[in-house]
């Protein structure tokens, strides 16, 4: 609770993700209370009967992150000490992005729930309700199976925004953005529009496309799986969370494993979206369906167990963002070390032991790959073997055959790089990564390297892998205004569950 909105989360946490309303009626009931002062978005009147100085409220977004369990979790975004029997308090929402918060009365600097956790929505800066996006698919729904998806946080100012669906069929909305529903026996691909309205009258709508299968089909068919390294959790660039939030909702992705997600930032961008989080220190993940295992213990990485359509089919992603320094395409094109030498720097890097230790952590999932479906993203900093070949000697500063250990490793352990199957022709295709907008060194080139992958193992298959990008982002140090937030390419696989 001491750091300041979007600092460091000093400890790994054990993420508790998504405070539903079950979550929070397994622990005891307390006795206080907690209510927002009306028509205030983020001013709390509070009562308890145990008065203490160091009672405080904190504020966390409601994706997860929040002692729902009456341990600390992640570090609040916003508090305050409520020091009396009673009393209101002001929370500053300076720097808390569009959405919905959950916000905790709790005991003495501690985690013990005074009152029952509320949630709150932020509408933002005043203004017209507008949404972040003109068109977005939702997760998939099934003739006859229940439904739920949230749009809350894709949408913008207004203030006591209500929503409304016309051509739903069987959807309807709630006015906290809750897409609710149960498709009949023939329904089909259903897109509806939703119209956001304020208080001031004034009304957006979108387009909300739910995919709907057939019932007993599987839920999932095809699955758009990104990487994307955030660059600073996006912040070097101006408006970065509707940017963000734009990119990953029209993208398509299913499932997107982060890097520089540091202070939170996988969690604010899950919260957004509707979707469900894992953070970790730099990697982060975000998935639009429910994660029912997760662990952070790799350190540099974590892995998350994703039930895409309950128990009946799952699939395991490991995510990791490996060290960055020595970079061996500079220890090649600007210090012309040798293959060898290069390697010990790999070493020093800490990316061949970590690489080493994810592929150790990855062999119960290797395994059983053929039944649960294996994947790993990440930002590797580091090219792979594939790219090193005697036709991109020149562009490669005069190196080839360069067994890269951070691609060897997955390699060898029977992982496939997705991009390289949709592209084998690493001449044709060379899919770089890094960078589109550091474009020279100390006056001297860039190098020019793909260095985020996606390997996947298992029962499934690469139907496109591509690089992606938004607008025509300028090169550092004129970022600021790019819509492109970040200083890497994301990588997004689509994939067949077989
Ligand atoms: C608020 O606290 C004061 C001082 O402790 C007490 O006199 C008052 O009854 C309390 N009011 C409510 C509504 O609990
Ligand atoms: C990878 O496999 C190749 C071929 O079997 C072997 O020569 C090499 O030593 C292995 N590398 C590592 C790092 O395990």
């Amino acid at each position: 609770m001491f750091s300041p909105p979007f600092l460091l989360a000093t400890f790994v946490a054990i993420l508790s993700f998504l405070a539903t309303p079950s979550l929070a009626v397994a622990v005891a009931r307390a006795s206080g209370s907690l209510k927002l002062v009306s028509g205030k978005t983020f001013t709390f009147r509070y009562s308890t009967k145990d008065k203490n100085e160091k009672n405080w409220i904190g504020l966390y977004y409601s994706s997860g992150g929040g002692p729902v369990n009456q341990k600390q979790n992640q570090d609040s975004l916003v508090w305050k000490y409520a020091p009396y029997h009673n009393g209101t308090l002001e929370l500053d929402p300076k720097g808390l992005s569009v959405g919905t918060y959950k916000a905790f009365f709790l005991a003495k600097d501690g985690y013990q729930w005074l009152a029952d956790p509320i949630t709150v929505t932020n509408a933002g800066p005043a203004g017209a309700v507008s949404w972040l996006v003109d068109s977005v698919r939702l997760q998939n729904a099934r003739q006859g199976s229940s439904y739920r998806a949230s749009v809350r946080g894709l949408v913008k100012g207004g203030s006591s925004v209500t929503f409304s669906i016309s051509n739903g069929d069987w959807a309807k909305i709630n006015n906290d953005g809750v897409i609710t529903g149960t498709p009949g026996s023939s329904a089909k691909d259903t897109t509806f529009t939703v119209t956001a309205k304020g208080s001031d009258g004034k009304t957006d709508t979108v387009k909300v496309t739910v995919p709907v299968r057939k019932s007993g089909a599987k839920l999932v068919e095809n699955l758009q799986v990104m990487t994307y390294n955030l660059w600073h959790g996006g912040t070097k660039v101006k408006n970065y969370h509707e940017k963000q939030v734009r990119f990953i909702a029209t993208s398509g992705a299913d499932l997107v494993g982060m890097q520089e997600t540091t202070g939170g930032h996988a969690l604010r961008l899950a919260n957004a979206l509707g979707w469900y989080p894992v953070q970790g220190s730099s990697a982060g993940i975000i998935s639009r369906y429910p994660i029912e295992a997760w662990s952070n213990k790799l350190g540099h990485g974590q892995w998350a167990r994703v039930a895409l359509d309950g128990s009946k089919q799952l699939l395991t992603l490991f995510n990791v963002h490996l060290g960055y320094n020595p970079y061996g395409p500079y220890d090649f094109c600007f210090d012309k070390l040798s293959v060898a030498q290069t390697l010990k720097n790999e070493e020093k890097s800490k990316r061949t032991p970590q690489i080493k230790a994810t592929v150790d952590a990855m062999k119960t999932d290797i395994a059983r790959a053929a039944s649960v479906p294996l994947l790993l993203t990440g930002d590797f900093n580091a090219p792979s073997h594939l790219d090193y070949t005697p036709a991109l000697k020149s562009k490669n500063c005069g190196y080839d055959n360069v067994p890269w250990p951070t691609s060897v490793y997955p390699t060898n352990a029977t992982l496939t790089d997705s991009f390289r199957v949709a592209h084998p022709d690493p001449v044709k295709t060379q899919g770089t990564t890094w960078s589109p907008i550091y474009l020279k060194n100390n006056n001297r080139p860039e190098p020019m390297d793909r260095i985020d992958f996606i390997y996947f193992k298992g029962s499934l298959s690469v139907v496109d892998s591509k690089t992606l990008l938004v607008g025509k982002p300028k090169p550092e140090p004129d970022h600021a205004n790019n819509e492109w937030t970040s200083d890497h390419r994301a990588v997004m696989t689509t994939f067949k569950l077989k």
